[in-house]
């Protein structure tokens, strides 16, 4: 059996695990508590660690986990931006689940976007207290709107049929456009001059913190929508705050916050909200904010845990790693990856 410690686990994460652990001949041990410097003895004796979006796996964390014999850093989820991969390399393996369904945060974002142009968050409130007035529920339609998506990878692509779907005009931007996907590229200052709707589908990398910031905001349209379903330091929130204020934005669908990591996924109704920034936003009208659910579905979390399982006992019984990342590999062809289906 191969004994992998799971950190970060929720009741709906356990469901999917028990299901398929055995069968792929690992022993989960699961804990509610997040990886960090703190916990990280937890996973002594385990052969992987299985993490999430705000497990800190910085490089105190991966030399403790080198240190205790550690051999797999598994993430059951698509972004790695909380692990230090450069600090990895050489030592711990790192597996990832690289798609379990765009379609989820795709239909996430659209919902998010509906809910907050027609209102319906206010309505189901109004309604549920016999208030039946339509005062300042005013919404606009999406058809002949123009989306701008920036991130045209899996879910931003998922994104745009919907769009499409809904009579709009879809225009992209992404480091690598796709060619001959009938996808309307524009430059990033186009975009954000041209957009009445702007959905972030890119990762959150060195280049994309704080994509939107006062610059960015300054050349957008008034009124303009943002949706961010993908990493909340994508969006400098203090700026966000301010283009609010200035009845630039006219509304803000946020599924993720940049100060997200202690806040999020957990029941935080009976305390004071620390976060100022956060209970500003809050406080707006035209912000609705969701707590890092986008992927939130039956079929992502069974395909999350079926995925992350079977890059644990590839990886141990095969040593076939095709979900594998390392910095190395970000500078294709020169990973040893291509030949080896291991990074080092
Ligand atoms: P993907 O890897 O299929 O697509 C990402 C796209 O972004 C690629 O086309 C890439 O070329 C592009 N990109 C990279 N750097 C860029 C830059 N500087 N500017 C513009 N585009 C750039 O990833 P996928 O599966 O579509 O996921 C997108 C993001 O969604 C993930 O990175 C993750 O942060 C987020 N996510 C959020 C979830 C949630 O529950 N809220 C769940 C799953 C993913």
């Amino acid at each position: 059996m191969i004994n992998a410690a799971m950190f970060d686990t929720k009741p709906y994460d356990m469901e999917g695990f028990e299901k398929y652990a055995a069968q792929n001949g690992v022993c989960v041990k699961y804990f509610e508590t997040k990886l960090n410097a703190d916990t990280v003895s937890l996973a002594d004796g385990c052969d992987a660690v299985i993490v999430f979006v705000n497990d800190n796996v910085s490089s105190d964390v991966i030399n403790a986990l080198y240190a205790s014999g550690v051999k797999l850093i598994a993430l059951r989820c698509a972004g790695f931006n909380n692990v230090d991969v450069r600090e990895a390399f050489g030592k711990i393996h790192i597996v990832r689940v690289p798609a379990y369904s765009p379609y989820a945060v795709a239909e996430h974002a659209m919902a998010m976007l509906l809910t907050s142009v027609r209102r319906i968050h206010k309505a189901y409130n109004r309604t549920k207290d016999f208030n039946f007035s339509l005062n300042g529920l005013t919404g606009f339609d999406l058809h002949g709107k123009t989306a701008g998506v920036i991130g045209t990878g899996r879910i931003g692509r998922v994104f745009i049929d919907i769009c499409r779907g809904f009579g709009m005009r879809v225009i992209a931007y992404d480091v690598f456009p796709s060619a001959d996907s009938g996808i309307e590229y524009v430059t990033l200052p186009e975009l954000f001059e041209n957009s009445d709707i702007i959905s972030l589908h890119c990762p959150l990398t060195k280049e994309t913190e704080h994509i939107i910031d006062r610059e960015s905001i300054a050349k957008m349209k008034k009124g303009v929508a943002i949706i961010n379903t993908s990493r909340g330091a994508l969006i400098d929130t203090e700026a966000l705050l301010a283009g609010i204020k200035e009845r630039k934005i006219g509304t803000a669908c946020l599924d993720v916050y940049e100060e997200e990591s202690d806040i999020f996924f957990e029941d935080n109704s009976g305390h004071i909200m620390e976060d100022e920034t956060l209970a500003r936003l809050l406080s707006m009208p035209n912000v609705l904010v969701t707590s890092h659910q986008a992927f939130l579905t039956n079929e992502a979390l069974s395909n999350i845990a079926q995925v992350t399982l079977k890059n644990i006992s590839d990886f141990f019984c095969n040593g076939e790693t095709p979900n594998e990342i390392c910095y190395q590999c970000e500078k294709k062809p020169y990973c040893r990856g291509e030949r080896s289906e291991k990074c080092f």
